[in-house]
C-alpha cells in the first residue's frame, strides 16, 4: 500500500485501499508516539486501535500487517489467542476476556481515513505492511 501522505499533523490513507472487511496496520503518530495501529474497514465506516494486544502487551499480528481471523471473523492475538470483536475492540474469548484494545480516533473524510493526534507537530505516516 502506498496511499499514505501526511498533512496538518494526520495520517491519512485512502479508504479505497482497504478492502471492505480487513483489517490493516499503519504506523501513525497517537499521543505524540509513533505507534502501530490496526485499522479496520466496516462498508463506510473504519475502525482504529493501537496494534498491542492487553493481555501481555504484545503486537496483534504474527507477521507485520498479517493478522490471524476466527472463523467468525474476529481479530485474533497472534502471542496466545485472545480474540477480539471487531465492532468495538472487546476482547470475547481468551486470556483478557473483557479488556479492551485501545481505541485511536478515526474518521473519513471525502474518501481518506483520518487518524491520528491533530494536534501533533508532524504525523509519522511510514508505511503499511500488506
Ligand atoms: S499477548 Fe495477546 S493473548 Fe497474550
Amino acid at each position: 500500500m502506498s496511499s499514505l501522505s501526511s498533512r496538518e499533523g494526520l495520517t491519512r490513507v485512502a479508504i479505497d485501499t482497504l478492502e471492505d472487511g480487513s483489517c490493516v496496520e499503519v504506523e501513525a503518530r497517537v499521543d505524540g508516539e509513533a505507534e502501530s495501529v490496526v485499522l479496520h474497514r466496516d462498508g463506510d465506516a473504519v475502525r482504529a486501535w493501537l496494534n498491542l494486544c492487553p493481555h501481555a502487551g504484545r503486537r496483534l499480528d504474527w507477521a507485520p500487517g498479517r493478522f490471524l481471523r476466527s472463523k467468525a471473523g474476529d481479530l485474533v492475538c497472534a502471542a496466545h489467542g485472545a480474540s477480539f470483536s471487531l465492532a468495538d475492540g472487546q476482547c470475547i474469548a481468551g486470556p483478557c476476556r473483557g479488556e479492551s484494545l485501545r481505541a485511536v480516533e478515526v474518521s473519513v473524510v471525502d474518501g481518506e481515513i483520518v487518524l491520528g493526534d491533530p494536534a501533533a507537530d508532524a504525523a509519522a505516516p511510514v508505511r503499511t505492511a500488506d
